[in-house]
């Protein structure tokens, strides 16, 4: 056996190289993907690790942009009882590395050449003091709008609005023809998909990282954000009078059915489109939030991996960590989850419109500096600053009584901490 195949078996479980069973171990991995399309992507995942005897066990936490499954993990990790694997993201990786309770990916990262295939951006943010610990799998574009195209052509709706004024008029005539013109799910994550996208359709990129990244007091009390909150606000009235609490792939399913016109929504809503048997730029289109083509706010959904004790679960789970790395897994996975490879030089060739989109925009602004993280999604803010900006801007969507004042304060409040 060559060096380099062997040293490959190490990280891999050895199952590369032996039968499956004798070196197979169980990996725990916890997940919130519990919706139609999110669960066909991950029977993608479970179906490659049991090709190689591996046993894989579910932690499903649910709900959406994963606030929960967050919480649940704390409780096992702080138990003693981590589980092999766990969705983690963004400056989270930090905060659970700086625990030390993440394993070094190091070897395996440095002999696959990560650092080659990756993107930079995403690359930092799997490393804590440049040793990897977590393993991406996809980039999702946050800032997209969905729309029901037969919902469109009955309200007379031609194109899609590149601005908040040709969206305000498209949503009064869709109103007017008897749909719901905005399907939105009323939690916290979700008014802040809504809100960063309004950010970044009405005041551009720069200001965007300013405000919502850098959590700049100016940027924060400023007519650019006066103008994000009561863009943001006037959208509420678009929206149905029962969609408090009310779960995003719900909320999705209301455009595939036709009862409501929009959604603002990263493209994991592609992956319920898709289970729907949909095909976009026929039954539904995807186009940028208004005001946002030439920006992208990206979300990785990226593993974080355990210390593990006992060397099957160790082996099971270098295996995991080598798999979801490979080209086979990034395509089959993404194809079905809505996002695209984060793999840099995957041929996109079996991906839809949208993701081809996707995959162009997400080169492009990377080269021209409008590739912004996604806060709504876990990518810019520690999860203490998440949390707090979070609430302010349900805050303000759910009390009509809080002016846009009131919210600025909010917001300002938050930005406290980082002035030290
Ligand atoms: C995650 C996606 C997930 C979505 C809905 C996002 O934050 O990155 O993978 O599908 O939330 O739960």
């Amino acid at each position: 056996m060559s060096l380099q195949s062997s040293l490959r078996c190490l990280w891999a479980g050895m199952a590369l190289c032996a039968g499956a069973s004798l070196w197979a171990g169980e990996v725990e991995v916890l997940h919130y993907w519990t919706s139609g399309g999110e669960a066909k992507s991950v029977a993608e995942l479970k179906g490659m690790m049991a090709q190689r005897g591996h046993t894989w066990r579910d932690f499903t936490v649910t709900g959406g942009g994963g606030q929960n499954a967050m919480a649940v993990l704390k409780q096992r990790v702080l138990a003693g009882n981590a589980p092999a694997a766990a969705n983690i993201k963004g400056p989270a990786i930090q905060e659970w590395a700086e625990l030390n309770v993440l394993t070094s990916l190091d070897a395996m990262a440095s002999f696959e050449r990560w650092d080659e295939v990756l993107p930079k951006v995403v690359a930092d943010q799997m490393k804590y003091k440049g040793r990897y610990v977590a393993v991406p799998v996809n980039v999702h574009r946050v800032n997209w709008l969905w729309a029901n195209s037969a919902v469109l052509k009955k309200a007379g709706v031609a194109t899609l609005p590149k601005n908040y004024d040709e969206f305000f008029a498209a949503a009064d005539k869709i109103k007017a023809a008897g749909f719901v013109a905005v399907a939105h799910g009323g939690q916290d994550w979700q008014d802040f998909t809504v809100f960063e996208s309004v950010v970044l359709g009405v005041a551009g990129p720069a200001f965007y990282d300013k405000a919502l990244v850098k959590l700049d007091r100016a940027a924060l009390s400023s007519d650019e954000m006066k103008k994000s909150l009561e863009v943001f606000r006037r959208i509420k009235g678009y929206t149905d009078d029962k969609s408090l609490g009310r779960d995003w792939n719900v909320t999705t399913e209301m455009v595939i059915n036709g009862k409501a016109g929009f959604q603002f929504m990263g493209d994991w809503a592609k992956g319920e489109f898709l289970a729907a048997g949909q095909t976009p730029g026929k039954d539904f289109t995807c186009s940028a939030a208004p005001g946002t083509d030439k920006a992208y706010t990206f979300n990785v959904d990226s593993f974080a991996m355990f210390q593990l004790k006992g060397w099957e679960a160790q082996k099971a789970q270098g295996y995991l960590a080598y798999l979801l790395m490979g080209k086979d897994f990034q395509e089959k996975f993404n194809l079905r989850k809505g996002s695209i490879p984060v793999r840099l030089g995957m041929p996109m060739d079996k991906f839809d419109e949208c993701a081809k989109t996707s995959s162009k925009d997400f080169v492009a602004t990377s080269a021209s500096g409008t590739l912004v993280p996604s806060v709504a999604h876990g990518m810019a803010l520690s999860s203490a600053q998440q949390a707090a900006m979070r609430s302010a801007v349900s805050e303000f969507w759910n009390n009509d009584k809080l002016t846009v004042n009131d919210a600025l304060s909010k917001l300002l409040a938050v930005s406290a901490p980082k002035q030290k």
